[in-house]
């Protein structure tokens, strides 16, 4: 079985479960973690640990969960009328479309809360998680995700720097994603200078995933991206900036310099991450 496979059967295996007379509650908790998603910042975490420390996969697991669940919390807000105001996520009705709105903040609200609470109780030592912990609260939170999602949303119809845009996309996706790989790191115990170098690393790989995310909204159909596309109308996008022929070269700018990194990091981890990324650092290039 590939990480993938093993985490979506983790993943389904462990359902958020609650007691509650709520009529639909515990089936919103869980919809929209469900309902597919590539799942690329938990099989990044699992990608390093399996390269370092294979044993300790199956203890990574709620942690890469914790990654999933806090991101998929980010979707639903992202989604909002109040934010993009999207009706399609995951080939699904966005959660406030199959609910409604209170139900997709609330449920917003506790999948947040939720990833820490699985990181707290996964099967690592203490200070390892508690380093987890912070790692996710500082790129997730204030600083973070929700920084640059307010950036995303108060900068709407008015123009950015192509400087300023790459800050918007370092917080608001870039982030998570190098935190993704650094937890990884984190759970290997590898030294914290390569665990860092993984940071950095990520951070450059989630502005080129911004960037083809940008380029997703432009050139494909909802249908085909499985969200609602054609929505950034009002954003600064790499599109709205530079137009599709320069955000095409910037993103494959991206993609060999992260090629020549990636091919400097050790053998073991090479190996391990080169399948994943195949995936995606042309991605800009496949068909939608
Ligand atoms: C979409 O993330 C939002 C961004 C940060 C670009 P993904 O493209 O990873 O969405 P899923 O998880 O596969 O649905
Ligand atoms: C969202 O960026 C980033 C998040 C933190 C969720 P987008 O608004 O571009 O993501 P999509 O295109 O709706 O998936
Ligand atoms: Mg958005
Ligand atoms: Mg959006
Ligand atoms: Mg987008």
């Amino acid at each position: 079985m590939d990480l993938l496979e093993s985490f979506e059967e983790y993943l389904h295996q462990n359902p958020i479960q609650i007691k509650t007379f709520h009529p639909f509650y515990q089936e919103a908790l869980n919809y929209m973690l469900q309902g597919g998603g590539k799942r690329f910042r938990p099989l990044l975490l699992l990608h390093v640990v399996q390269a370092y420390e294979p044993l300790l996969v199956p203890s990574a697991m709620p942690v890469a969960l914790a990654l999933e669940i806090f991101h998929t919390y980010s979707l639903i807000h992202d989604d909002l009328p109040v934010m993009d105001d999207a009706a399609l996520r995951r080939g699904k009705e966005t959660l406030h479309k199959k609910y409604d709105e209170l139900t997709a903040v609330l449920v917003g609200d506790a999948l947040n809360t939720h990833a820490f609470y699985l990181i707290s109780s996964a099967p690592l030592h203490p200070q390892t998680k508690s380093e987890l912990t912070k790692i996710l609260a500082i790129n997730g939170g204030a600083d973070g995700m929700v920084h640059g999602q307010i950036l995303d949303c108060y900068f709407e119809d008015k123009r950015l720097t192509i400087e300023e845009l790459k800050t918007l996309h370092c917080n608001k996706t870039a982030k998570l994603i190098a935190a993704s790989l650094q937890m990884g790191g984190v759970i290997a115990d590898l030294d914290p200078k390569k665990a860092n170098e993984l940071y950095d690393f990520g951070i450059e790989l989630g502005i080129l995933f911004q960037i083809q995310d940008d380029i997703i909204d432009a050139i494909c159909s909802s249908e085909e991206a499985g969200k609602t596309t054609q929505n950034d109308t009002h954003k600064n996008s790499f599109i709205n900036l530079l137009g599709l022929e320069k955000s095409l070269q910037e993103a494959d700018r991206y993609a060999v310099a992260l090629e020549k990194k990636l091919a400097s990091f050790d053998e073991k981890l090479q190996q391990n991450l080169a399948t994943l990324l195949q995936k995606y650092l042309y991605r800009h290039k496949k068909e939608c």
